[in-house]
């Protein structure tokens, strides 16, 4: 049912051959990345070395895998393309639509109840295109992945940036677009530049109060937001295979908070073990059997500086806890002293009212089995809780193993709220308020990934931390922020001073794994008597309509914002109650960069209308400019578009008539999307010419008709005084990318083809 063994041994059965045959046509020992790579070429048997950070090419996933706010749009393409089944193994799970407010039983009801139309959309269509499907309730989708598809040597990726959660099991693991995904069903080759490598040596041993999380929160702060951009992080060293293969995963989960295209670490025994405890051991078999092929060359760890782009190397022993934040994931600070003094000196607020266990980040057995070993210490040593605990987990046979283990119990002694397996507070999807725009100034502590601001609970004044299952745990039992467990002591309720003790916990359930229902639906062999309705009046699902092309002559396009400073895909297409339009391309394109700063007047979502003089929201200005028949440009800064791979992001501002996104720098996802979708995605030849945008300003693209690969292209920038700026664009487009362009998408020229 969960796997299929039989796809994972062809994938074994090539690799000796592909792999060889790489390190002999790049004359050089191979990393790990590189070896996945090359044994997951379209064209099967490598014949040519890849330029690392500069060739496109053609890749075979083995797997997909899709969530449910992203599978919609995702499958409402798939269905234009006119197949009869996915080409591929692929899977839906809903996870990101269910609520967290009281509890998981009353929550789970409610989502059944609000998003029944989409969840069953979801499983007709998977029912009738051969797609797994995962229920509400049944996990979220990178925990499930991990327990039940991730394998060593694999190429899988999904509609979710933190797909790259499977690298824990050694997998090259990619976040995606919907769009990018339904090529791969289509039976389509998926394009990738060939990324850059990054490699992570890990010396030394976590112990104490470190873990896993700590050495990403640690990574994030040495490459930032963007250092990992159009790279594969490889870990390796002593430090690695000491630590557990879900502990691994949160590494993975979290370099999608650097930017990475993914991160992986080689087979070991943890790896093993995990495949075993999660009833996969013929695929721990099948792996140990080409062992030498799911780990780089002996050489390259020996070398590293020799092989890799970059090398970084962290001693585990001397890293000590951290926490990321607020409002960014590589704002790293030392708990205790560091913290101290930071918060004070920028005002944060020092009392925690929140401590969240759970998202795909850190939701595994281990992570509830280390943070519930504090929480027992509340219990057995009188502390009272100061801050409120909500715990998700991971997936259901998660929940349900931790629940007969008595972990979960141990939270619920402590007033918990035990939240559905699902991604809930992660995703905005959190009733903390009824009024979260004018919430007070708090902070919280989470074991997620993402502390964007109003990422969590939709209060913009939320200063939200990330660190480490157990640290979450003892800080919201301290209820401060300055509190370092390793040094600082607590008053219990008998007046007594007491210490918390490092955490422990269980790498695997010593009594096994155990679910009763894991809320899997298979597919029907046949699913041609299907039917898939949608109904014209609903408002979270629209079928689609193609795009039109935009051609090649854009003049007089009208600058519709310049935004200022980060403009992640939560700016552009907002999160939180907008996810339950994320089927009805027009209905959520009124969310269309409301969260961006408008350059001009630093407010968000307030934007002049050129033609009336008037300022308005960006949906509104926009669609008067489409009314008109006029098209659209939009400017951004560096890394524009970081942060999910939602193709809602390239989609709506397609829909309202945006032609143009021109940028200092894209976040990969985003401007691959912008590319599916028909769009022109283009960077600042200099970068100092965002300066020159101003806010009257006209654009027309003067040799949009002598589009070509590696050709920078020119516009024509004319101000309300009438002087003109010529400005030098640069584009990564190639061939096939330009045929998007001049087909209006990718989609459209799929169709074509399949025509
Ligand atoms: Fe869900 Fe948050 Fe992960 S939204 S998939 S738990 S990053």
């Amino acid at each position: 049912m969960a796997f299929d063994i039989d796809m994972i041994k062809n994938v074994y059965a090539n690799m000796a051959d592909r792999v060889d045959a790489a390190r002999e046509i790049t004359g050089k020992p191979l990393t790990l990345a590189e070896k996945i790579l090359y044994s997951h070429l379209w064209d099967g048997k490598p014949n040519k070395a890849f330029t690392r950070g500069k060739d496109y090419v053609d890749f075979a996933p083995d797997r997909i895998a899709c969530q449910d706010a992203t599978a919609q749009m995702a499958l409402l393409q798939f269905m234009q393309a006119g197949k009869a089944k996915v080409a591929v193994p692929t899977t839906v799970h809903c996870d990101h639509l269910i609520q967290a407010k009281e509890g998981a039983a009353k929550d789970l009801k409610h989502a059944n109840n609000t998003s029944s139309e989409v969840f069953n959309f979801l499983e007709s269509v998977s029912n009738k295109y051969g797609i797994g499907f995962w229920k509400p309730g049944a996990g979220i989708i990178h925990q499930v992945v991990l327990e039940n598809y991730a394998f060593p040597g694999g190429m899988m990726i999904g509609t979710d940036s933190h797909t790259v959660n499977a690298g824990g099991l050694g997998m090259v693991a990619i976040g995606v677009g919907g769009a990018d995904a339904v090529d791969v069903m289509a039976g389509m080759a998926w394009e990738l530049k060939f990324p850059k490598l990054i490699g992570v040596k890990l010396t030394g041993k976590l112990s104490g109060w470190t873990a896993p999380k700590d050495v990403i929160l640690k990574v994030a702060e040495i490459l930032t937001v963007k250092g990992g951009t159009g790279a594969i992080v490889e870990y390796f060293g002593p430090g690695a295979t000491s630590m557990s293969c879900t502990g691994k995963g949160t590494i993975c989960n979290m370099g999608a908070e650097i930017g990475a295209t993914t991160s992986t670490f080689g087979y070991d025994e943890s790896m093993e073990r995990y495949l075993r405890a999660t009833d996969r051991s013929d695929v721990a078999d099948a792996a140990n059997e080409v062992k030498e092929y799911l780990t780089a060359d002996a050489e390259v760890y020996a070398n590293p500086e020799q092989y890799f782009d970059q090398v970084i190397e962290i001693n585990l022993s001397e890293l000590g806890p951290l926490l990321n934040g607020p409002f960014t994931p590589d704002l790293s600070t030392a708990v205790g002293k560091e913290m101290t003094e930071k918060a004070k000196a920028n005002d944060w607020p020092m009392q925690v009212e929140w401590g969240l266990i759970g998202s795909c980040t850190n939701s595994s057995y281990e992570d509830l089995s280390r943070a519930s070993s504090i929480a027992q210490q509340a219990l057995d040593k009188g502390l009272k809780t100061k801050a409120e605990f909500g715990i998700n987990p991971g997936s259901e046979q998660v929940r349900y193993t931790a629940d007969r283990d008595g972990i979960l119990g141990i939270f619920e002694k402590l007033d918990a709220k035990i939240f559905t397996n699902a991604c809930g507070p992660c995703i905005g999807q959190w009733a903390r308020y009824s009024d979260p725009k004018n919430a007070p100034k708090n902070s919280i502590v989470h074991s997620f990934n993402r502390n964007f601001a109003k990422r969590a609970d939709g209060n913009p004044n939320t200063h939200a931390f990330v660190a480490s299952p157990e640290l979450t745990a003892a800080i919201a039992i301290a209820g401060r922020l300055d509190f370092n467990p390793m040094t600082d002591k607590l008053i219990n309720e008998n007046g007594e001073e007491v210490m918390l003790d490092e955490p422990t916990g269980w790498e695997l359930p010593p009594k096994g794994f155990e679910v009763k229902e894991n809320g899997y639906l298979a597919p029907k062999e046949d699913g041609s008597d299907v039917v898939v309705t949608v109904n014209d009046d609903s408002e979270r699902l629209q079928l689609l309509t193609p795009f039109e092309p935009l051609g090649d002559s854009i003049t007089g396009a009208k600058l519709l914002i310049k935004a200022f400073g980060k403009c992640t895909t939560d700016h552009i297409s907002m999160a939180g109650p907008w996810l339950r339009f994320r089927g009805h391309l027009d209905n959520i394109a009124n969310n269309t960069l409301i969260g961006a700063v408008n350059a001009f007047n630093k407010k968000t979502n307030f934007v002049k209308n050129q033609l009336t003089g008037e300022y308005d929201a960006v949906p509104a200005t926009q669609r008067a400019y489409k009314k008109a028949g006029i098209k659209t440009v939009v400017i951004g800064d560096h890394n524009y578009g970081e942060g999910s791979s939602r193709e809602h992001a390239a989609m709506q501002p397609r829909h309202l008539g945006v032609a143009a996104v021109i940028v200092k720098s894209f976040a990969r996802i985003h401007e691959t999307n912008l590319k599916k979708q028909g769009m022109l995605g283009l960077t600042f030849a200099n970068e100092a010419d965002y300066d020159l945008i101003q806010e009257d300003d006209t654009f027309n693209f003067v040799d949009l008709n002598e589009f070509a690969p590696e050709k920078p292209l020119t516009i024509e920038v004319v101000h309300a005084d009438g002087s003109k700026d010529m400005i030098k664009v640069n584009h990564t487009y190639n061939e096939a990318q330009i045929a998007w362009y001049k087909e209006g998408s990718a989609l459209n020229l799929i169709k074509k083809q399949n025509a």
